[in-house]
């Protein structure tokens, strides 16, 4: 069984041996899964050109260490319970068995739809347990999945399925989201009219009950296909460095990147982590609230869970619907033992009132986790006091898409906790603090970029065809280290506090943008000359996204063209990209060298003219008081 910490003197001894032999530790872990063959070497790891492998030469396929392995103790254990958006349907759930035949009938029909080991297929689906099942069908047989998040526009899933050559594209017909119905095939028949020519089949969910557009030459009904598949579905043998799939996020720069995630170290790491990160018990109820489009919901939605053979909840609606009380209703409803969410999900609902929760018996809860952006003080002390009413330590969790899995995390019960701090690394994981020469920061009460020493087997193995851009991103800027794009605190007593990104990426509603790519999406607008886009503090977002803009559009009417300047947003990326805050500029602060001074950008979305620096410096000093005034701040 894969080890679960029980208390501080266990932590840091584990601890300690982890990062002296990181070997015997990760070999120690891997040693409780299902290996086809063992693995002949630990890990082969350089920074210096990004070559990662772990578990050499071993050979697995994460299914059966996630379903086969549980049949014989809990076939008829619940494995996944989903909740459906409409409250009043019907709660579907899948025992162990159930869930395995249903993902080898979906293999077998991905098999038969002439899918093989190594092609890529995008999953743009919602929140629906068939997700879960294309998922691990995809696993099943080595195919690579890349769930690409069902809010995103038709140009940003054609982007994906370009980037990644897709063979398949899998959908759904509608997607429900409270009272709104999207109609998720109709943009992906737009995806396949801006091109993916590499997009042989689309095979589509169904949901709804209304007729929708078809085409009869690439479009499949997932039911006809999959009616008379076999239950039986032998498990592809994968190589431990094999992919296990590619997830797409924002960078500074670019467009986004799609992060490689492996078979071996990938199922090791998320988990040992989901067992200790949440103290996982037989008969728990967990539930994480992220959606499977984003690295939270791979990990401790499907692949954590289900490989630590727990009961893992699917939620396919939204927090405020029917009411503010849905999370809370959900939570008594199946007695969740362990409620993971997002610091924007708990300042929406803290906004909304506390007769929300207080309204259900919120009691089974013994561990509350948030993830995915900084929670501030008064939401943290909020959830502390009104969900887990001071009896379940919160575990503010710091991880990211490339890191696989939570890094930096309390261990509840296990070690103390700190509003606004995920505190202390997981065993195997060295954090450090550099300054921007790469010089350690040493000591405590001290600040400095967030760096990771030692490789750890879930870690980004490459970007989707571009090993040039992982390497000069994460690897380059300081030798022999992890570099994550993150600052971070050290308080008096050692624990980490990260305080957010020191790149062009702004993190909303705990979502990755990155500014180019919003700018190059505002940019196609007829009117738009020129844009900059930076992040401000957002009471519930944690942080929005400001545009200042330059137009040739002189008699603007300016609520229509803001309006639509938010539209080509939505269309280039989605609305989740779309600017809360625009201002019309006649022009940038520049260096000399032409680079746009985002810092001073920055400072004025914020309403925060001190220290903007020299601006004497600048190509055009004048448009920085410009813009202030415009903003009204001197
Ligand atoms: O800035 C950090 C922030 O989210 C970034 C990673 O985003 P993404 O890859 O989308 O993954 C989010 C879910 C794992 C990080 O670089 N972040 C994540 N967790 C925390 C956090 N910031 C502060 N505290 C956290 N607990």
């Amino acid at each position: 069984m894969t080890l679960q910490i029980k208390d501080l003197a266990e932590y840091e001894k584990v601890y300690a041996e982890s990062i002296k032999d990181p070997e015997a530790f990760w070999a120690a872990q891997a040693d409780t899964f299902t290996w086809r063959k063992k693995w002949d070497k630990i890990k082969e790891c350089n920074f210096d050109d990004v070559n990662i492998n772990w578990f050499v030469g071993g050979k697995l396929n994460i299914t059966e260490n996630c379903l086969d392995r549980h049949i014989p103790s809990r076939a008829n254990k619940t494995a996944l319970l989903w909740e459906p958006n409409n409250p009043d349907d019907e709660v579907i759930s899948y025992t162990y068995q159930e869930l395995l035949n249903a993902v080898c009938k979906a293999a077998n029909m991905l098999k038969a739809n002439g899918i093989t080991k190594g092609d890529r297929i995008i999953l743009y689906m919602p929140m629906v347990p068939e997700l879960a099942i294309m998922v691990l069908a995809c696993a099943r047989i080595g195919a690579i999945h890349s769930v690409v998040f069902a809010g995103f526009s038709a140009q940003a899933l054609a982007d994906r399925t370009q980037d990644a050559q897709a063979k398949m594209i899998v959908c759904s017909d509608i997607n429900r989201r409270g009272t709104k119905i999207i109609p998720v095939k109709a943009i992906v028949d737009e995806a396949v009219a801006i091109g993916c020519p590499s997009v042989e089949t689309v095979l589509v969910h169904q949901i709804g009950q209304e007729d929708i557009a078809w085409n009869h030459t690439i479009d499949k009904w997932i039911h006809h296909e999959v009616k008379d598949m076999s239950e039986v579905c032998e498990a592809e043998e994968m190589d431990a460095e094999d992919m296990l799939f590619i997830l797409y996020t924002s960078g500074s720069t670019g467009k986004p990147k799609g992060v490689v995630h492996t078979c071996g170290g990938y199922m090791v790491y998320t988990c040992f982590s989901f067992k200790n990160v949440f103290q996982y018990k037989e008969e728990d109820v967990y539930w994480c609230t992220a959606d499977i489009g984003w690295i939270t919901g791979h990990s401790y939605i499907i692949y954590g869970p289900l490989l630590a053979g727990a009961t893992t909840v699917m939620f396919e609606g939204v927090p405020t619907y029917p009411d503010a009380g849905r999370f809370w209703n959900i939570c008594a409803k199946h007695k969740i033992t362990q409620f993971y969410t997002a610091p924007t999900a708990i300042r929406a609902l803290m906004a909304c009132g506390d007769h929300w929760p207080e309204e259900y018996d919120l009691s089974s809860i013994k561990v509350l986790g948030t993830v995915g952006e900084p929670i501030n003080e008064e939401a943290w002390h909020w959830y502390n006091e009104k969900i887990g009413k001071k009896k379940a330590p919160i575990v503010d969790t710091w991880w990211q898409t490339e890191t696989g899995g939570i890094l930096i995390t309390p261990l509840p019960g296990i070690t103390d906790t700190k509003p606004c701090y995920a505190s202390y690394p997981l065993p195997g994981i060295e954090p450090v603090l550099v300054d921007s020469e790469g010089e350690l920061v040493e000591g405590n009460n001290v600040e400095g970029l967030l760096c990771i020493n030692q490789a750890w087997p879930s870690m980004i193995r490459t970007t989707y065809g571009d090993h040039e851009r992982c390497k000069n991103v994460y690897f380059k800027m300081f030798k022999g280290r992890y570099f994550t794009g993150d600052g971070a605190r050290r308080d008096e007593d050692g624990r980490i506090r990260v305080i957010g990104r020191v790149d062009d990426v702004i993190n909303v509603s705990g979502h990755r943008m990155g500014t180019a790519e919003v700018e190059n999406a505002i940019n196609e607008h007829p009117n738009v000359i020129e844009s900059a886009v930076v992040g401000f503090p957002h009471e519930i977002k944690g942080q929005g996204i400001y545009a200042y803009i330059i137009t040739d559009q002189k008699e603007a009417v300016f609520a229509d063209f803001f309006n639509e300047i938010k539209q080509t947003v939505a269309k280039e990326i989605g609305p989740i990209a779309k600017p809360d805050d625009i201002m019309v500029v006649s022009g940038l602060p520049k260096t000399r060298s032409g680079k746009i001074m985002r810092s001073i950008l920055r400072k004025i979305a914020a309403n925060d003219a001190s220290n903007l620096g020299d601006i004497s410096t600048l190509l055009n000093p004048e448009i920085v008081t410009e813009i202030k005034k415009t903003k009204g701040i001197n």
